[in-house]
């Protein structure tokens, strides 16, 4: 079956990763701002491998230049999301890409995302500091979620190399979020083995593992995410454009759930990774054979973990029925 109209929740999005390639390519043009070759012939982004993906991915950035260029890239995500009936979703957004690291310019930015809206979908915000960038700037980019804390900023999180210094040097910075009151998710065993999951854990103390899926070779991990409920974000078509692994058949999503640990799914950057919410469900039922049941779990699972307010959860679950 189609599963474009089943309620769904997303997690794990990049704001600046689900730029059209055209949107990018247009507001570059309008500015006359060089992004470098980042497109190929039919205008798609152009990488091969998680290090050029990264590179486009920054160039990219380049051309979102203004709050308003921030509002229309919003709003046309918020539509996206609708078109796939993703009835919430948090966005992970980077003040490191919003005009500098001025918290002045960073509530303009703030400010103008919120003025997006779409009818019958719910976004929030989780700011995030990117780990390439090293520590000094995650205490910087911690300082702009700290300030703006709240109702749509609701999360702190870390993106990029995973490579990039050890967990333990970014404790600072999420000590910071955590006493803003936001909550904290960090990207991990994407690329790093099972050991870079436990030191996120051990030196972060997040409740929630952007990635995670390299978790499955230690055995001890499985156990101790299943008992204590922390929870994975996972993204599988992301996953397989990036050759983390060679094919859905052998993406250990599955023997994770079955495993008692707590799974989602998201799309992460779908026009960098051809993806969308429908596909992701889609592919999941052809190799795994999820259905309906499968997937109202998801979603119970996606809600459960979500960053949000009691009260919005509390409306909707209704529209997850
Ligand atoms: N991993 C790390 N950093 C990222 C990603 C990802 O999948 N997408 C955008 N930034
Ligand atoms: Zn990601």
């Amino acid at each position: 079956m189609s599963w474009k109209t089943f309620p769904k929740i997303e997690l794990h999005l990049h704001l600046e990763g689900a730029a059209d390639p055209a949107f990018i390519r247009g507001l570059a043009q309008e500015k006359s701002v060089d992004i470098g070759g980042i497109f190929d012939e039919e205008g798609a982004y152009k990488y091969s491998g998680f290090g050029e993906f990264l590179q486009v991915y920054e160039a990219a950035t380049q051309a979102l230049q203004s709050p308003e260029d921030f509002q229309r890239l919003t709003q046309s995500v918020l539509e996206n999301l609708a078109e796939h009936n993703v009835v919430y979703a948090e966005t992970f957004v980077s003040p490191d890409f919003c005009g500098g690291r001025d918290l002045g310019a960073w509530r303009e930015y703030l400010h103008a995302m919120q003025e997006a809206h779409v009818e019958g979908v719910t976004l929030k915000g989780i700011v995030t500091c990117i780990r390439h960038f090293g520590p000094d700037k995650a205490r910087e980019t911690a300082l702009c979620a700290a300030e703006t804390a709240g109702d749509w900023v609701v999360g702190f999180g870390m993106g990029g190399a995973e490579d990039a210094g050890k967990a333990g040097d970014f404790a600072y910075a999420f000590d910071m979020a955590r006493e803003a009151g936001l909550r904290l998710t960090s990207h991990a065993g994407e690329w790093g083995g099972a050991q870079s999951v436990w030191d996120t854990i051990n030196d972060l103390r997040i409740e929630r593992i952007g990635h995670g899926v390299h978790a499955i070779e230690d055995p001890k991990l499985v156990d101790y995410l299943a008992e204590t409920g922390l929870v994975l974000e996972v993204n599988p078509g992301s996953n397989i454009a990036l050759g983390v692994y060679p094919s859905l058949e052998q993406h250990p999503i599955a023997k994770l759930r079955d495993a008692g640990v707590k799974v989602t799914v998201s799309t992460d950057d779908p026009p960098f990774f051809h993806t969308d919410m429908t596909q992701e469900f889609e592919q999941l039922e052809r190799v795994f054979g999820w259905g309906v049941d499968d997937f109202h779990a998801l979603n119970a699972t996606a809600l459960d973990a979500a960053f949000c307010d009691a009260d919005t959860k509390e409306a909707l679950a209704k529209t997850l029925e």
